[in-house]
């Protein structure tokens, strides 16, 4: 069931919202060398809580930190710990907030240094991709037109699109109906209407498309070995322009 939201839920949406995307840059500028993962989460952590807001990832099913940090062939749900990122690395930021009871949820790639062209390439073509998705997150169109037009964008550029995880409804949960594929035929699923909130979230893998997850039951990584992406917004549908809801300052990053 979609929930769609009234105003004073979008308000509160547009506030948690604000926080999780300075949260993300915040870890962002946080991505260097010589720092540990365990320690930009701890900074995230005390950043969302000086906010008065709440880390909703932490105890999610079990989720033991406030945000995810991936780092290179890891895709999502990198558990931060006593990694040490060093140069070139690239590490994808999945940070999530809740304000007076309303979930943000985004992320981005961030890179310590700069990394090989081909791997600069696939954190540009990933977050583009979550823009050619959203030229459809409009009223007359349907969910599947979002994943389409990713999938088309990623593939033309050489790069595959993970199946086995979706974007999603967002609100008063992190995870509310629809599921937002990354993939599909356009002209499926729920029609879009104002007042639905979701999170689009391109998830793109350098070779192959095949993933698997690690033993400690989170951390996602490609088999092949090779980077991967993540980039992902909480969007609501409106009467025309979709409303990126995870903006701070001047814009998404
Ligand atoms: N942003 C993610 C999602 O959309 C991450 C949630 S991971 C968890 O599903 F740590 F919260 F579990
Ligand atoms: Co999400």
């Amino acid at each position: 069931m979609i929930k769609l939201k009234s105003q004073r839920e979008i308000a509160l949406m547009r506030k948690a919202g604000e926080i999780t995307a300075a949260a993300r840059a915040y870890a962002g500028k946080l991505v260097t060398a010589g720092i540990t993962t365990r320690e930009i989460d701890k900074a995230v952590h005390d950043f969302i809580v000086s906010k008065g807001a709440v880390p909703t990832f932490l105890n999610y099913s079990g989720y033991p930190a406030s945000c995810c940090l991936s780092v290179n062939e890891e895709l999502i749900h990198g558990i931060p710990g006593r990694r040490v990122l060093k140069d070139g690395d690239i590490v994808s930021v999945d940070v999530g907030a809740t304000w007076h009871g309303y979930v943000g949820d985004c992320a981005a790639t961030f890179t310590v240094g700069e990394p090989d062209p081909e791997v600069r390439r696939l954190i540009e073509v990933t977050r583009q991709s979550f823009f050619e998705g959203i030229a459809y997150a409009r009223e007359g169109y349907r969910i599947s037109d979002i994943g389409h037009a990713v999938q088309t964008y990623v593939e033309q550029n050489g790069f595959s699109v993970v199946r086995e995880y979706v974007g999603h409804g967002v609100g008063s949960a992190m995870h509310e109906d629809p599921e937002v594929p990354n993939y599909g035929r356009p002209g499926r699923g729920p029609r879009l209407v104002r007042g639905m909130t979701i999170a689009v979230e391109p998830m793109v893998n350098m070779g192959s498309a095949a993933i698997r997850v690690l033993d400690d039951g989170w951390t996602v990584v490609t088999q092949d070995g090779k980077p991967a992406c993540h980039y992902e917004n909480t969007i609501l549908i409106t009467s025309g322009d979709p409303e990126i809801l995870t903006v701070c300052g001047d814009g998404p990053i």
